[in-house]
């Protein structure tokens, strides 16, 4: 239980409502996607965001992570910045901006006609921290190019000189730290394994979902998303042995969401 609510369970509700009803401290790590601007209609709903973000605060762990993912829209010819501002107003409830990363939208190639700007292939992913991170599991899979060499470099110091690197002498392994710029295909078939998910407008992939769960908690911590859609964080947490809560207001989606997590999230 987490104050009144069950955990792996999502509540139809507004989420600062919800959020109101869990205590303090009790959430390892959100991964969310709120609506933001005009991008999406979902049904009419709105929600507030400086509520939102204090109720995040007070509701994560000490070292607890929230990761926001947000783009903006261009209303004639003018980016709306919200973006910018939501991070800034996380500094202001106390979150530190431990990164900003980025989600890439790795298919996105084609230029949107009668707009003078290049195609928008991104999406920020906002990582805020409650004090120090207390979790964090580096994922390594970037190939390395010079696998197999024996390292002998130098590193530039802030006076100018250079200096042996204290890597020198070690094998350069098969993978590397992955950069804070993450790539993913986007669209149907793409983004989730299940046929389900696509009945929601703006999902986003059940493998950013994951790498997120896996770098930012462990087995049995509990991550929230108060805008659950179809269930992604949902699903890729109970398949990463996370428990998991989450809250979203249209009755519609939340029964779309339970489809999804039928039998543990391993739908077809
Ligand atoms: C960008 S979508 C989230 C999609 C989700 N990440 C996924 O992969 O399916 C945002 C969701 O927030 C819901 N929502 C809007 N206002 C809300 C509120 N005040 N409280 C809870 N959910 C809300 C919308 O109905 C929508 O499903």
């Amino acid at each position: 239980m987490l104050g009144t609510f069950e955990l792996n369970r999502i509540y139809q509700m507004d989420c600062v409502e919800g959020m109101k009803m869990l205590p303090d401290d009790c959430i390892d790590l959100t991964v969310t996607s709120p609506p933001y601007d005009n991008l999406r209609e979902y049904k009419g709903y709105s929600f507030n965001f400086e509520q939102t973000a204090l109720e995040l605060y007070r509701v994560t762990k000490p070292g607890g992570v929230v990761v926001w993912i947000v783009g903006d829209e261009t209303i004639k010819g003018d980016e709306t910045g919200t973006s910018f501002r939501q991070a800034l107003y996380f500094k202001e409830c106390g979150f530190r901006l431990a990164d900003t990363m980025i989600y890439h939208k790795t298919d996105v190639a084609f230029p949107r006609f009668g707009h003078k700007k290049y195609p928008a292939a991104f999406e920020y992913m906002f990582v805020l921290s409650k004090g120090p991170i207390k979790t964090f599991n580096l994922i390594r899979d970037r190939p390395n190019k010079l696998v197999g060499q024996v390292m002998s470099g130098t590193v530039r110091q802030s006076d100018g000189t250079v200096k042996p690197s204290r890597a020198n002498g070690k094998t350069v392994s098969e993978f590397g730290a992955r950069s804070n710029v993450w790539g993913y295909s986007t669209g149907k078939g793409k983004s989730a394994s299940d046929a389900i998910a696509f009945n929601h407008p703006a999902i986003f992939p059940e493998k950013l979902a994951n790498d997120h769960i896996l770098s930012w908690s462990n087995e049995g911590d509990i991550v929230l998303d108060p805008f659950m859609g179809s269930g992604t964080t949902a699903k890729m947490a109970q398949l990463n042995k996370r428990k998991w809560i989450g809250f979203e207001i249209a009755p519609e989606y939340v029964e779309l969401a339970n489809k999804r997590l039928l039998n543990g999230g391993r739908t077809a």
